[in-house]
């Protein structure tokens, strides 16, 4: 499982933790969990996932550039390779995150990829509740993988 973030915050680095700490769960077994920061990521990783997390803020209305970077460089070379790829996306948002959520839900039906998870929108005042959500979501996403049900 691949994970891809930008986390330029503490919060933002201690929810990419966090999801790592999920999918890396004991409770789940088999699952290779691999995480690169949107900039250094390249198509060659995507081909070997078998899901993909996306972790992004929100900044001026829509995904970090890291992010939209990522997706730049590797849009047409993952174009008609990935298709059905299993996909999860939580955005930290100050107030909104609708933007976010809407390009890269437009992008990640152009690359045909299955969005798996309700768009977590961590938004607001930082909450430790977060927290405890980005690990179940790495958790759900693994456990998802292994059962073969995603
Ligand atoms: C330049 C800039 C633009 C931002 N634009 C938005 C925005 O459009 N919508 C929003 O909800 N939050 C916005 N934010 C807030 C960020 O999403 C937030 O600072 C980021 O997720 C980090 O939060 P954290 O420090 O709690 O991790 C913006 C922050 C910056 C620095």
């Amino acid at each position: 499982m691949l994970i891809i973030s930008h986390t330029p915050s503490p919060n933002l680095q201690r929810m990419l933790t966090a999801i790592i700490t999920g999918a890396s769960s004991k409770e789940v077994s088999g699952i290779e969990v691999k995480s690169i920061t949107a900039l250094k990521t390249v198509t060659e990783d995507v081909l070997k996932a078998d899901a993909v997390i996306l972790l992004t803020p929100e900044n001026l209305g829509y995904m970090s550039g890291a992010l939209k970077d990522f997706f730049d460089r590797n849009y047409y070379l993952c174009m008609d390779k990935t298709d059905g790829l299993p996909c999860a996306m939580v955005i930290r948002a100050g107030n909104d995150g609708t933007g976010t959520r809407r390009a890269i839900e437009s992008i990640l039906t152009g690359l045909r990829w299955k969005v798996v998870q309700a768009p977590m929108i961590c938004k607001g005042d930082f909450q430790q509740d977060f927290i405890q959500q980005c690990e179940e979501l790495g958790l759900s996403m693994a456990a998802s993988l292994e059962a073969g049900i995603i």
